[in-house]
């Protein structure tokens, strides 16, 4: 393998033994070129902007002046696109957090095999962030109320999730907090009202970001309905801008209506899912919001249309939709009412209850779509 195609690894890490313990597991590797072990972490700090890893294995119990955690927080604020994989012992058991910079985590007693797939796992996420141009943002809205909004952005972000793509789900309905009720979550879980208003920086987010059970992340609503007030335009661009450092794919879900909040989540969308359903007045309100979107300017590609409960025509027939919303909908899931009332009651995402009923395999497919579309170059039309 060309030497341009090797990974280059940086190690942190003050016990000698395990330092030696990875160089020996390294000794025949082709594709990895160890950079440097360095024992000291600021100095560590001081020099990764000139060593430019790709990846760097970092000890959580490191020493000294700078220690592993913080380490570990000067990396990811420095926001070098380097991947980091954290070394811990079972007593510390740690997750992957992309939010607090921890990509991988290796715990100790680990093998060779362990070493080198964490350090091709890490690395080639990366190397895909870098091809697809950085982060996404979908914000999956519908005209009308009721309509499977909520339930779609939560299972969609599961099931990209899946693909490896770091995901956060942002709760936009910031009145009612739908993700609150859905998932279950505490009323005392912090929100986005509890970042601060004036100088949010990325460390502030790990700290109010809700790491569900089903994996994703989520920055829930403010838990009572006047606080949706708090929340001003500046602070959702500012949030959302944060997010996309540290996110590869950020799912939005949006309540009813062109409020300020909601326009300013549809304005920054790479692309609007918009949800339509078989009934006269999502058909309507769908074609009043395309001549809305004309009018300010989004272009006819911004939005894909997912027809849900895509088998409960009730009347209207797939062709009558299509020729009243002007198109074919790019995106279809079927109706599964028994899955998503107890998957909903439960609080667990039927893409993970019930992966292999049709309305899980729908939105995988879904979630694989969108992939797609977001690695066709600007201007190719699929
Ligand atoms: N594909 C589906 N099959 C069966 N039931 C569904 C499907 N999608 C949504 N539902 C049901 O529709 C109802 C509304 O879903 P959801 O709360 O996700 O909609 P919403 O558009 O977010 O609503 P709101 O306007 O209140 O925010 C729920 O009872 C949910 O169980
Ligand atoms: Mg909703």
């Amino acid at each position: 393998m060309a030497s341009t195609d090797q990974v280059r690894l940086l190690i942190v890490e003050d016990v000698p033994q395990v330092a030696q313990y990875i160089r020996n597991l390294l000794n025949s590797q082709q594709q990895i070129k160890l950079l440097e072990v360095m024992t000291d972490g600021a100095k560590a700090a001081a020099q990764i902007g000139q060593l430019r890893p790709d990846v760097v294995i970092v000890d959580a119990l490191l020493q000294g002046r700078l220690k592993g955690p913080a380490l570990i927080e000067q990396i990811r604020q420095a926001n070098l696109g380097v991947a980091v994989i954290v070394l811990t012992v079972p007593q510390q058991p740690l997750e992957p957090d992309p939010g607090r910079g921890i990509h991988a985590v290796l715990s100790m007693p680990f093998s060779g095999y362990d070493l080198l797939s964490r350090i091709h796992g890490v690395h080639a996420a990366q190397q895909e962030r870098s091809a697809t141009g950085g982060s996404k943002i979908f914000t999956v809205f519908a005209p009308k109320g009721g309509v499977g909004t909520t339930t779609i952005a939560l299972n969609l972000s599961v099931a990209i999730g899946q693909a490896s793509r770091r995901t956060v789900l942002v709760d936009g309905s910031l009145q009612f907090g739908d993700l609150r009720a859905l998932l279950k979550v505490p009323l005392n879980a912090p929100s986005i009202v509890d970042l601060p208003t004036d100088r949010i920086a990325e460390g502030d987010l790990s700290d109010v970001l809700w790491r569900d059970p089903s994996g994703i992340d989520i920055l829930l609503a403010p838990p009572r309905i006047e606080q949706a007030e708090m929340v001003s335009v500046r602070d959702v661009d500012k949030t959302l801008s944060l997010l996309r450092r540290v996110y590869d794919v950020i799912v939005i879900d949006t309540m009813v209506g062109l409020d300020e909040r909601t326009l300013a989540f549809l304005d920054a969308a790479d692309t609007i899912i918009e949800i339509v359903t078989f009934d006269s007045t999502t058909i309507h309100n769908t074609l009043t919001m395309a001549d809305t979107f004309r009018s300010i300017g989004y272009p006819p590609t911004k939005v894909r249309y997912l027809l849900n409960r895509a088998d409960s025509a009730g009347g209207i027939d797939e062709r009558s939709l299509a020729d009243a919303i002007g198109r074919v909908p790019e995106h279809r899931v079927v109706s599964d009412g028994r899955l998503v009332v107890q998957s909903n009651n439960e609080g667990v995402p039927f893409v993970l209850a019930e992966p292999t009923a049709q309305i899980s395999q729908d939105v995988v497919r879904v979630a694989t779509e969108l992939l797609a579309v977001d690695r066709t170059p600007a201007g190719v039309r699929r």
